[in-house]
């Protein structure tokens, strides 16, 4: 598991986990622009090459943290609004594109989500554990089970048995994400403990999400080799493992980052 040996959790590692991520959106959705629309792609690829360049940047440590995160928040600010501008006009049907328009909404969330985190990071406050997990829970639970519908998306109907498996999954993490979402309003604020409910609900997400995780490197090793019939970027499925790796880190170091 390459990116679990590299995972750093230092401000730098938590910046480029956040700049990588969009920058990993603007690479898939690259391969997804009909050659009609030439413009949205060469504004598309302008926006891979800036946060390439900004994830180089993280990754090399020498950037000023707070010029860093500037240049960060900027960058993602600009890459939304170019997907919102997209799903408008795929909501219309006027633009041509195969990414289905939850795909969409999927990689614009994640950039909004990015740039909270930019904002609680300079920001200096401290989230308490409960708000915390529930956050995360309430976040990345939703966006578990879109991967599993975006892992179906591009495997070939001929693949039966992957497709029952990865169906069967999706169930859990519906349920999961619904459990998630009853227990951020059960539980009201103040939240100034973890109640035997939530401690034990996160426990079983860490679980659930370590089988995900593993579940999404097996498949990653079978696409890398061209071994499972998909039309999948290559590096998806790497992508989606190291955000599944970042929801039970986060659930068992009780944070959000
Ligand atoms: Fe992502
Ligand atoms: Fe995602």
């Amino acid at each position: 598991m390459p990116y679990t040996d590299h995972y750093e959790r230092d401000i730098y590692g938590i910046i480029a986990f956040w700049v990588r991520n969009n920058f990993d959106h603007g690479r898939f959705f690259d391969r997804e622009i009909s050659h009609y629309e030439l413009e949205l792609a060469r504004t598309n690829q302008y926006m891979i090459q800036r946060l390439g360049s900004i994830w180089e940047k993280a990754k090399s440590k020498k950037t000023d943290v707070g010029i860093l995160i500037d240049e960060a928040k900027h960058a993602t600010r600009e890459f939304h609004s170019l997907l919102t501008y997209t799903m408008d006009k795929a909501l219309r049907c006027e633009v041509i594109i195969s990414t289905p328009q939850s795909l969409l909404d999927h990689m614009i969330r994640e950039a909004e989500e990015t740039i909270s985190v930019f904002k609680l990071i300079q920001s200096g406050k401290q989230v308490s554990p409960a708000d915390a997990t529930l956050h995360e829970n309430h976040f990345w639970l939703r966006q578990m089970a879109d991967h599993l519908r975006y892992i179906s998306h591009y495997l070939d109907p001929s693949n039966h048995e992957l497709h029952d498996r990865v169906r069967e999954m999706t169930k859990k993490f519906d349920n999961l994400f619904l459990q998630a979402n009853a227990l951020t309003t059960m539980i009201r604020r103040p939240r100034n403990e973890v109640l035997p409910v939530l401690h034990s609900f996160n426990q079983m997400v860490i679980k659930e999400a370590k089988a995900l995780e593993a579940f999404k490197l097996e498949l990653d090793d079978l696409i890398k080799q061209c071994a499972a019939v998909t039309t999948s970027p290559p590096d998806l499925l790497e992508h989606i493992s190291r955000e599944a790796h970042h929801l039970w880190r986060n659930l068992e170091e009780q944070v959000i980052l």
